[in-house]
């Protein structure tokens, strides 16, 4: 069966045909990163309007790269939500016209879900339960997946997404945007040892995240020493110990935090996607993490870390299989979200984030 995935949640205009969820025949990713550079960040208007002059030629080299016709496209898969409306309406409104004049069925696809989908790709089948980690530049949570299809939110992020903390601190550091490639790559010759930032610990016991005051903490290391900030600030030692320090912080919490919940839910399998699984010393850490508990744990290769619409069709065939096929009333729906299991405990996130060294 072969899927056309559509993805335009944020500033990625991508489209990609997936033979039966697994087999990746063509994947074209458009990625606006030069578009909102300038900007230290995604403009939302911006991105739509890109998106809707990106969409159909970006559609059209997926089918032509595949090697196929759009006459022999079985199903079109689309991001739904969550992500920013202006975007996700482009991805949405052209996958239900399509859809409708080829006359195949449309499947709407969660985004996070998409992410989790990522390691169908080049890596062996995932055993349930799974424990997944999903971390991006929007999302930080890690999710039990008893069985294919079924989530649990078992933590998450109370503030700031872990992609989110690296986008603000390179801005802090004068680094650009976005921040989480050139904070590893200064972190490669940087001491991650030299400063000790806090690290969050949720008064309620829960074993949640957060990433603000250690982005806060950051902030006041710059003040405090009198950090200079200025053109060609990555060439001093001084910005590459702060890069590879807070690189640590937020590795070790969601590493750690992953271990402990591994310990906890006895998964099979565990997974780490989303854009920040593309860094090297978060895979590492992982790796290390799952060769201690005797566990495999599976990441996307680094062109699927990040948003692309393979992963979309791929969580799309599934919900095929299933037969949960969209209408044409189906809209993009920004508050998604990726739960469909009970919280085990609902009386929670009452607790205060507090930091400790
Ligand atoms: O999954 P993604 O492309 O978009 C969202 O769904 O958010 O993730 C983008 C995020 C950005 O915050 C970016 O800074 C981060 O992934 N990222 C990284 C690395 N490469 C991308 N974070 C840490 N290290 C990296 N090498
Ligand atoms: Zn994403």
């Amino acid at each position: 069966m072969l899927i056309l995935g559509i993805e335009s949640s944020c500033d990625e205009t991508a489209a990609a045909v997936v033979r039966d969820g697994r087999e990746i025949v063509s994947s074209i990713i458009a990625s606006q990163i030069d578009l909102h550079k300038p900007w230290g960040g995604v403009v939302p208007e911006l991105a739509s309007r890109e998106h809707l002059e990106k969409i159909e030629a970006i559609v059209e080299e997926s089918i032509t790269k595949a090697g196929v016709t759009l006459a022999e496209i079985d199903a079109i898969a689309v991001t739904q939500g969550p992500g920013l409306i202006g975007s996700l309406l482009v991805g949405v409104c052209f996958a239900k016209s399509l859809a409708y004049s080829l006359d195949i069925p449309l499947v709407g696809v969660n985004h996070i879900e998409g992410h989790v989908y990522s390691v169908a790709f080049e890596n062996p089948e995932v055993q349930y339960p799974a424990l997944a980690l999903i971390v991006s530049g929007g999302h930080t949570n890690i999710f039990l997946v008893p069985e294919e299809g079924s989530y649990r939110i078992v933590s998450r992020t109370r503030d700031d997404a872990a992609g989110e903390a690296f986008d603000k601190v390179a801005k802090m550091l004068g680094l650009g945007y976005p921040g989480g490639p050139v904070i590893e790559k200064l972190s490669v010759n940087g001491n991650e040892n030299a400063i000790k930032f806090p690290r969050a610990k949720i008064s309620d016991g829960r074993p949640d995240l957060s990433f603000s005051g250690l982005k806060t903490a950051v902030s006041r290391y710059l003040k405090e020493h009198d950090v200079v900030i200025a053109a060609g600030a990555e060439s001093s030692d001084q910005v590459r110990d702060i890069a590879a320090s807070f690189q640590k912080a937020v590795v070790n919490a969601l590493v750690g935090t992953l271990e402990k919940l591994a310990r906890e839910h006895h998964p099979r399998t565990l997974i780490v996607a989303g854009g920040v699984a593309c860094n090297g010393s978060l895979r590492r850490a992982a790796e290390q993490a799952a060769g201690e508990l005797s566990l495999p744990v599976y990441f996307p290769s680094k062109h699927l870390s990040t948003d692309n619409a393979a992963m979309i069709a791929a969580a799309g065939y599934f919900q095929l299989k299933q037969d949960k096929t969209a209408d044409l009333r189906m809209t993009a729906d920004i508050t998604m979200r990726l739960q469909n299991m009970p919280e085990e405990n609902k009386n929670i996130r009452e607790g205060k984030v507090k930091y400790r060294l």
